[in-house]
């Protein structure tokens, strides 16, 4: 039995957080004093997790993304992605990139064969104010360590910010060049602050300075690909230009809530269920009530207000 929407979708990627804690405190991502971790025991055991995962691609799903927070604190995180390499499943990682050279080579040894890793600039003045702290060296450093590991594609996610200006822009065209990377410029979204940003606006600019050359659509739909000069520039643009029709993914929050939206407040507990070894058939019954429940579109629009998911780093993008 697969995992079909009531607006006939098929649910076949899964996204799974799991830590919310990290080790940056991004301006978009968290509020300045950082948030409350969630008490240990609340957080799912790896095993946990597999046991989701093995009903999860009983139920069809074929790719799984893991997040955080930032997945590389969590201890342990590499023995797990070597188990989940086992389950012959397209996988990948979503990382800050600040233990990125620590884990590189690993990561490759594993099984690890793609990552995204978030960088919203180039400049180390700015990287420090957008992470609160951050070191953009280690950044660059550990994306050119996994490059040199074998890790491809890697595509760095760019959340578009008020202040990203043309320099930023022609500083990140050269370096993914220079790398053979993969470079995504992202709409923010007003979850920690109602800060607009034109993103259509930014994106037609890029595309009047640029002149680049629109390409298939990659990514499950979720961008628009351009090339420039043999690079690859995607934007996605979750509220000017939803992909909300061609959504095809569930969330598994680090505590082990069923998100079937970014932006639901309609969360099914699963951890119960795999912590008192219930059946199979019944944690797959979760999966169904999720997928049931999975709005049309997301809120983004109106005010969120949620006691159990505050912020992004709960929810792992
Ligand atoms: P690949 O296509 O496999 O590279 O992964 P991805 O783009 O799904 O994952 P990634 O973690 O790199 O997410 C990139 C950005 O896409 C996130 O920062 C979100 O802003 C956005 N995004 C991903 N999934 C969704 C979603 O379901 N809804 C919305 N609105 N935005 C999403
Ligand atoms: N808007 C858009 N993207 C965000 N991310 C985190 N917070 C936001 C936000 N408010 C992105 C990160 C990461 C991805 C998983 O989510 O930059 O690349
Ligand atoms: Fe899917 Fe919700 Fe994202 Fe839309 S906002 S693409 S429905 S998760």
């Amino acid at each position: 039995m697969k995992l079909i929407d009531k607006f006939g979708r098929t649910i076949d990627y899964l996204r799974i957080s799991v830590t919310d804690r990290c080790n940056l405190r991004c301006v978009y991502c968290m509020p300045e004093k950082g948030v409350e971790n969630m008490p240990h025991d609340e957080i799912l055991r790896y095993e946990e997790i597999l046991k989701i995962v093995d009903v999860a691609i009983s139920l069809g799903i074929k790719k799984i993304r893991i997040t955080g927070g930032e997945p590389l604190v969590r201890k342990g995180i590499v023995q797990f992605l070597c188990e989940l390499s086992q389950r012959k499943i397209d996988f990948s990682i979503t990382t800050n990139g600040i233990l990125l050279g620590d884990f590189a080579d690993d990561l490759k040894k594993v099984g690890v064969r793609r990552i995204n890793v978030s960088l919203d600039t180039l400049d180390e003045l700015k990287f420090s104010e957008i992470t609160r702290g951050g070191v953009l060296k280690k950044v660059t450093t550990g994306i050119l360590k996994a490059k040199a590991a074998g890790i491809n594609p890697i595509k760095i996610n760019t959340v578009v910010l008020s202040d990203t200006n043309d320099e930023d822009i022609k500083n990140f065209i050269e370096f993914v060049k220079e790398n053979g990377l993969v470079l995504r410029f992202i709409e923010h979204l007003p979850i920690v602050d109602n800060k607009k940003t034109n993103f259509a606006q930014f994106e037609q600019l890029f595309k009047l300075k640029y002149k680049p050359i629109l390409t298939a659509i990659e990514g499950f739909g979720t961008g628009r690909y351009y090339k420039i000069n043999g690079a690859t520039v995607g934007f996605i643009s979750a509220l000017s230009r939803p992909f909300c029709q061609k959504c095809n993914r569930l969330r598994l929050t680090s505590d082990g809530k069923l998100l079937s939206c970014l932006s639901s407040l309609d969360v099914v507990d699963i951890k119960k269920a795999v912590r008192n070894f219930f059946s199979d058939d019944r944690i797959k019954n979760l999966f169904f009530e999720a997928v049931k429940n999975k709005p049309e579109k997301h809120t983004f629009e109106s005010p969120r207000d949620c006691m159990n998911i505050k912020n992004m780093a709960e929810i792992g993008g």
